[in-house]
């Protein structure tokens, strides 16, 4: 105490100043504490509004997929993945996009945090669920970008749009945004391998291995068109079914599993 007493003294410091000055920095330090903690629980609860709206939007496409298999007994959509982004993906993205780091700026700014990937059958199954979910009144297009009428240099293809489904919460109504990528399994089979071989830095010969994953992607387009117009022959050798048809059609699949 003495030891102390005599630093103090040595530094010339008014003991009561000191007290003030050491008050006020933890002060501050608990202020800065409070906002951060803040800032992470905000966080948090916008990755919760995020997973919801993504619920949101997988339940339509089921319901869109569970009402074509009553119909036309056919799913278009063979397979539905969903995710969230990754914390480390959103702070690049930001600092990419040169935007501040805040919570209210990723809501503006990053418009893939939920993400939905529909894969389908065949390409005008598609255009088909997007024209679906677009129609539906709660949906709002922020943007539509078209891989398949215009793909990437690289060969990828696939039907990008970001919307914004409302979700309902316990004590408020939010518009949130989805990133919604539809494409062919065929179109998948693609991205998920030339994705894989994206992170294999040890790629030697690298233009050749990009003419190669071109080539691949316009051999799978070409077989995707192939098997459309397969099925769509198909339909048309069917004859034109009555009315009775129809009727008996449908009491064929009175018992279907609408699951
Ligand atoms: P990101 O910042 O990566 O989200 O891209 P962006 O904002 O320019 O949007 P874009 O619609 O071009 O791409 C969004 C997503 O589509 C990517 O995150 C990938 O999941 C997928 N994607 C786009 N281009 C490619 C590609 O060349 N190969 C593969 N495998 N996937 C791609
Ligand atoms: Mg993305």
């Amino acid at each position: 105490m003495n030891e102390k007493k005599d630093f103090y003294d040595s530094m010339g410091f008014d003991r009561g100043q000191l007290m003030t000055l050491t008050d006020a920095a933890a002060n501050m330090m608990y202020e800065h504490s409070k906002k951060m903690l803040g800032s992470m629980i905000k966080y948090k609860e916008l990755m919760m509004m995020y997973t919801c709206a993504m619920k949101e939007i997988k339940t339509k496409f089921e319901v869109l997929d569970t009402d074509f298999k009553v119909r036309f007994s056919r799913n278009p959509i063979s397979s539905i993945s969903t995710r969230i982004k990754s914390t480390a993906s959103i702070t690049e993205k930001m600092h990419r996009l040169g935007v501040p780091f805040s919570v209210d700026s990723i809501v503006e700014n990053v418009h893939d945090v939920a993400g939905i990937r529909v894969i389908c059958s065949y390409i005008d199954d598609i255009y088909l669920l997007a024209d679906a979910l677009l129609k539906q009144e709660d949906i709002k297009l922020i943007a539509r970008k078209d891989y398949i009428a215009n793909p990437k240099p690289n060969g990828y293809r696939s039907l990008h749009l970001i919307v914004t489904v409302p979700v309902f919460f316990m004590d408020e109504k939010r518009d949130m945004k989805v990133e919604v990528q539809i494409r062919t399994i065929a179109m998948d089979f693609w991205a998920s391998l030339e994705h894989q071989l994206k992170y294999k830095q040890e790629i030697e010969n690298q233009q050749d291995i990009v003419m190669q994953l071109k080539a691949c992607a316009d051999v799978i387009a070409a077989t995707d068109e192939r098997m459309l117009g397969i099925r769509e022959q198909i339909e048309q050798m069917q004859d034109t079914p009555t009315e009775e048809d129809i009727m008996l059609e449908k009491l064929s699949k009175f018992d279907i599993n609408i699951n």
